[in-house]
C-alpha cells in the first residue's frame, strides 16, 4: 500500500496550488458577492490542462485519471470552492462521461472543446420532483423520426446558465422509472431549450445554477448516449465516478478552513498570549487536522480504485459522505476559532462555512450515501 504521490502528481499539485493562490484568491470575495462565474478564469483552467484531466491526449485532454482530478479539485477548493465546482461539473459529470459512454462521433465532436476549456459542460439530471429519487424523472423524451423531442424542466443545474454542452437525462416512459431513463447530449441554442438563472444561493455563489426548460425541443437521435436501456445505470456510474471529486472538493474546503484557523489562532492574542497556545484551541486544531487527513485518505482510496478499474461505488459514497460532513464540521470549528472576526465577510472563513454546506447535499445527499453504503455492506456481509 503506497500513500505517496508520484513526482508528476506533486508537480500538478504545486502548479494548481500556485495558480489558485495567485489567480483565484484575489477576486474570490467579489465573485462571491456578485454571484459571478468567470469565463476568463474557466479558460485559464483550460490553459493549465485541468479541464482535460482524465481525457486522452489525442482528444485534447491531459491524460491522468480520477486521482489527478481530485488533486486539482482539492487545491482549487482550498482557495475558491466555487471555481472547483465549475471544473468538476464540466469535467467529471460531462466531458469524462461523454468520453466514457459516447459514440466515436459524439466523443470527436463534444469532448475536445470541453477538454481544452473552450466549452463548459453541465449535467442536467435533477428535477423539481426527482432529487434523491433519481428514477422519478418526469421530463419526457418522445421518439419522432430521427429525433427525441424533450418536454419538461430541470432545476438546480450547476453551470446551467453558462454551459455550452449539456448531458440531459429524460424518460421515454414515466411508468418504467429507472428502465425508462435515457441520456442525450443537448447543445445550448437548440430550439425549444432555454435556461433560467437561479440566484441568491447560500454558498458556492460564484458558481452558476439554473433551471433548464424544454418545450418541444428536438434533439438528434444521434445524440443518444449509451443505449435506450442503459440511461439510468449510466447516470449512476457517472455519479459514482464524480463523488470522489466532490469529496476532494470537501477536503479542499476543510483544509482551507483549517489553514485560516491556524493562521488566525497564531495571530490572535487573548489573556496575554496567542490563542494557539491554549490547549483547548490545540485540541480543536488536532481534531480538525485528523478529520481532514482521514477524509483525504478515503477520497484518494476511492479515486485510486476507480483508476485501477476495481469496484468503487461503496468507497466513493464513503469518501463523499465523510469528507462533506468533515468540511461542514471543520468549517464550523474554524469559524468558532475566529470568534466575532469569523462572522464578518472580511475573513474568507465566512465564505468557506457557507460553501461547505452544499457538499452534504449535491451529487447525492448524506442520507443517499448512507443508503448506498448500507446496501453494499448488507449485501457483502453474510447473515
Ligand atoms: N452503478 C450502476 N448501476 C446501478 C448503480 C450504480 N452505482 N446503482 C444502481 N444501479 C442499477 C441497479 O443495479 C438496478 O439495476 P437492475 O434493474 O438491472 O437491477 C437499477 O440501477 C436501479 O437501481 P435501484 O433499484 O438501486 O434504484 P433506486 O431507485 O433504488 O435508486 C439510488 C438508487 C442510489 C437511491 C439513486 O436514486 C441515487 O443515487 N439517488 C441520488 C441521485 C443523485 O445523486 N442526484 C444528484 C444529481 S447531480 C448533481 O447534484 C450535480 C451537481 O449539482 C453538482
Amino acid at each position: 500500500m503506497d500513500f505517496t504521490l508520484t513526482e508528476t502528481d506533486v508537480a500538478l499539485q504545486r502548479t494548481v496550488r500556485e495558480f489558485a493562490q495567485r489567480e483565484l484568491v484575489p477576486g474570490a470575495r467579489e465573485r462571491d458577492a456578485a454571484e459571478k462565474f468567470s469565463p476568463a478564469l474557466f479558460r485559464r483552467l483550460g490553459d493549465l490542462g485541468l479541464t482535460g484531466l482524465g481525457i486522452p491526449l489525442e482528444r485534447g485532454g491531459a491524460g491522468g485519471g480520477l486521482v489527478q482530478t481530485c488533486i486539482a479539485v482539492e487545491e482549487l477548493a482550498r482557495q475558491d470552492p466555487s471555481a472547483s465546482l465549475w471544473l468538476l461539473v464540466s469535467l467529471s459529470l460531462t466531458a469524462v462521461a461523454i468520453e466514457r459512454y459516447g459514440t466515436e462521433e459524439q466523443k470527436g465532436r463534444y469532448v475536445p472543446p470541453l477538454a481544452r476549456g473552450k466549452a463548459v459542460g453541465a449535467f442536467g439530471y435533477t428535477e423539481p420532483d426527482a432529487g434523491s429519487d433519481a428514477a422519478g424523472l418526469q421530463t419526457l423524451a418522445t421518439r419522432r423520426g430521427d429525433s427525441y423531442v424533450l418536454n419538461g424542466s430541470k432545476i438546480f443545474i450547476s453551470n446551467g446558465d453558462v454551459a455550452d454542452t449539456f448531458l440531459v437525462f429524460a424518460t421515454t416512459d414515466r411508468a418504467k422509472r429507472a428502465k425508462g431513463v435515457i441520456a442525450l447530449i443537448v447543445e445550448r441554442g437548440t430550439k425549444g431549450f432555454t435556461q433560467r438563472r437561479q440566484a441568491e444561493k447560500l454558498g458556492m455563489r460564484a458558481s452558476s445554477t439554473a433551471e433548464l426548460h424544454f418545450e418541444d425541443c428536438a434533439v438528434p437521435a444521434a445524440n443518444l448516449v449509451a443505449d435506450e436501456s442503459a440511461g439510468f445505470k449510466t447516470a449512476m456510474s457517472i455519479l459514482d465516478a464524480s463523488r470522489p471529486a466532490i469529496g476532494a472538493q470537501a477536503v479542499g474546503i476543510a483544509q482551507g478552513s483549517l489553514d485560516l484557523a491556524v493562521r488566525h489562532t497564531k495571530q490572535r492574542r487573548q489573556f496575554g498570549q496567542p490563542i494557539a497556545d491554549f490547549q483547548g484551541v490545540q485540541w480543536m486544531v488536532a481534531d480538525m487536522a485528523t478529520q481532514v487527513d482521514a477524509s483525504r485518505l478515503l477520497v484518494y482510496r476511492a479515486a485510486d480504485l476507480k483508476d485501477r478499474g476495481l469496484p468503487f461505488t461503496k468507497e466513493a459514497s464513503m469518501a463523499k459522505l465523510f469528507a462533506s460532513e468533515t468540511a461542514m464540521r471543520v468549517a464550523t470549528m474554524a469559524l468558532q476559532l475566529h470568534g466575532g472576526y469569523g462572522y464578518f465577510k472580511e475573513s474568507p472563513i465566512e465564505r468557506f462555512f457557507r460553501d461547505a454546506k452544499i457538499t452534504e447535499i449535491y451529487e447525492g445527499t448524506s442520507q443517499i450515501q448512507r443508503l448506498v453504503i448500507a446496501r453494499h455492506v448488507l449485501a457483502e456481509t453474510p447473515g
